[in-house]
């Protein structure tokens, strides 16, 4: 069977990489957690101060953005690869609360943007490969052979949310997550540069009602139509 481009978006916390990842696993599949990328890049802009709660210096950012060098690691234990920022881990530090409320600011920013999409574009250059993100089949991957847009109701994605940072010992209440959760929304759909929207072919899950397992077995179904 031919290697095709799984382009998977949608809203925040939709199980996104959930289904990208065992999709990724059952196909033998690179796989790329886009939001991942935007998380490190905000995670180096808090780091060196360019960005705080009363604070933001985008052009310095902008400036700074070729002293960033990202990359993924494939931990063979955990079963995915691991995002890195100028050669150090960061996968725990990227998924905190304090990175997701500033993370939609920085990926408003076209430079980031266009910085960020060209190293996904040369990453899926021989397919074989599921990316999650907002834009994979609008911006990054057009062509792409299959697109799934995810979708679920605010409340059940901040449920999902919550108890993952809860199981990780992170110190929220669910209301901050939920607004988290609304105000990136919003953010991610109303920017000018590749706003979040279902591309046209795009296959629309709602999984407010499913399990993982169903969703699964359903993009798999999808997966063997087309190659
Ligand atoms: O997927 P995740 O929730 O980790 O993404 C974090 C944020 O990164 C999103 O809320 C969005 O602002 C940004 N993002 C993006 N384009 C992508 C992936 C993520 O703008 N392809």
């Amino acid at each position: 069977s031919k290697k095709i481009t799984i382009a998977i978006d949608g809203f925040s916390s939709t199980g996104k990489s959930t289904l990208a990842k065992q999709l990724a696993k059952e196909l033998e599949y690179v796989y790329v957690d886009t939001g991942a990328m935007y998380r490190a890049v905000t995670y180096f802009a808090m780091q060196n101060g360019y960005v705080s709660n009363d604070f933001f210096d985008k052009e310095t950012l902008v400036n700074s953005l070729s002293a960033i060098k990202l990359h993924f690691e494939f931990n063979a234990e955990l079963g995915f690869a691991e995002m890195f920022l100028n050669d150090e881990n960061v996968e725990l530090p990227i998924r905190t609360l304090e990175v997701s409320n500033f993370v939609s600011k920085i990926a408003e920013i076209s430079e980031v943007r266009a910085k960020l999409v060209e190293q996904q574009q040369s990453m899926g250059k021989n397919k074989g490969i599921v990316m999650d993100g907002r834009d994979i089949g609008t911006v990054v991957f057009p062509d792409a052979e299959l697109k799934i847009f995810m979708t679920a109701s605010p409340e059940t994605r901040a449920q999902r949310r919550f108890d993952e940072l809860v199981s990780k010992g992170q110190a929220v209440t669910f209301e901050q997550v939920l607004h988290n959760v609304q105000e990136r929304d919003y953010i991610d759909t109303h920017r000018a540069d590749s706003p979040l929207v279902k591309a046209e072919d795009a296959i629309e899950i709602d999984n407010s009602y499913l399990t993982k397992e169903e969703q699964f077995s359903l993009v798999l179904e999808l997966v063997e139509e087309v190659i």
